[in-house]
């Protein structure tokens, strides 16, 4: 099957099931699952070409690495966050808003989809301040307004979001893409928020894949530290996402079309957290 049959496909389905039919997806993409054989952004494509237009946010942390081990700074980080100096966040800014957005966008353009690129920054999505001091130029998100991205949904376009918020006295602040995506979704009251990443979901301490949990399951996991580094902030982003969506899953971004899989089939993918104990 080809991706126009595939959106025939799923174009029957809605008309008869009409499931997501008026609501919202929130997608959050790793930067670093995206190489040659992630399906996701073709994933995009389709859901788009039925009228199911995905809100996306993505991530780009390897990129930001790479990037700042090219002007001699070493990435730090702590309890799975970017300690963000005033450099860093130039760095931050340059890579994510720049580079790693516009090349989705052109990906996506390429696959014969329509998007649209912009960061926190732009229209005042993300309204921030500074989380702690040790992070440095790491932000806490304080308000979402959504002028601009309903207004790209309206006119049909992908919104692609890169997780920078501007902070009260106008400055850049470093989002954790989980963290960005997770206010987004609350904001958005969306009907599913979607975390696609480079592991198959969160894994227990014998390393085998937890397929549902609760929140308090969640919690204890991480002050345990079984769920470490960048799971953390992806875990919470779950927790936060449970305020006003009503699923949150961790899936794996490498699996050939696990996002269609996620939202159309009955197979379960990955780690659903629940509300709950
Ligand atoms: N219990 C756990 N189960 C699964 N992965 C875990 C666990 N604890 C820590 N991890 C780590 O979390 C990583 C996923 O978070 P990471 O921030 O690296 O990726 P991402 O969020 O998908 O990408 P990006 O940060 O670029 O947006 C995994 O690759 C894994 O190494
Ligand atoms: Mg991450």
């Amino acid at each position: 099957m080809n991706s126009e049959d595939v959106a025939g496909v799923l174009a029957q389905t809605l008309k008869y099931v009409g499931a997501f039919a008026g609501k919202t997806v929130v997608v959050k993409i790793g930067g670093s699952t995206l190489g040659s054989h992630d399906t996701t952004l073709e994933d995009l494509v389709t859901l788009q070409r039925i009228g199911l237009i995905p809100v996306v946010v993505h991530g780009g942390g390897a990129t930001i690495s790479t990037w700042l081990r090219r002007i001699g700074a070493e990435p730090r980080f702590a309890g799975g966050l970017r300690v963000t100096d005033p450099e860093t966040m130039e760095v931050v800014l340059m890579t994510l808003a720049g580079k790693v957005n516009k090349e989705l966008v052109a990906q996506v353009q390429a696959l014969g989809g329509q998007a649209v690129g912009f960061s926190g920054i732009d229209g005042g999505l993300l309204q921030g301040r500074r989380r702690s001091e040790t992070l440095g130029l790491v932000g806490t998100v304080t308000a979402v307004r959504l002028g601009l991205v309903h207004v790209v949904m309206a006119s049909g376009f992908i919104p692609l979001i890169a997780p920078i918020a501007i902070g009260e006295g106008g400055e850049a602040l470093n989002l954790n893409a989980d963290t960005a995506a997770a206010e987004i979704a609350v904001a958005l009251r969306a009907e599913k928020l979607v975390f696609l990443t480079d592991v198959p979901g969160i894994k227990g301490a014998d390393g085998i894949l937890i397929p549902q949990m609760t929140a308090r399951r969640a919690r204890e996991l991480i002050e345990v530290g079984v769920i470490s580094g960048g799971m953390v902030p992806k875990t919470e982003a779950c927790l936060r996402g449970l305020d006003g969506v009503s699923r949150c899953h961790i899936i794996d971004g490498r699996v050939a079309h696990a996002l269609i899989r996620e939202l159309f089939t009955d197979s379960g993918v990955g780690t659903m957290i629940t509300d709950g104990d």
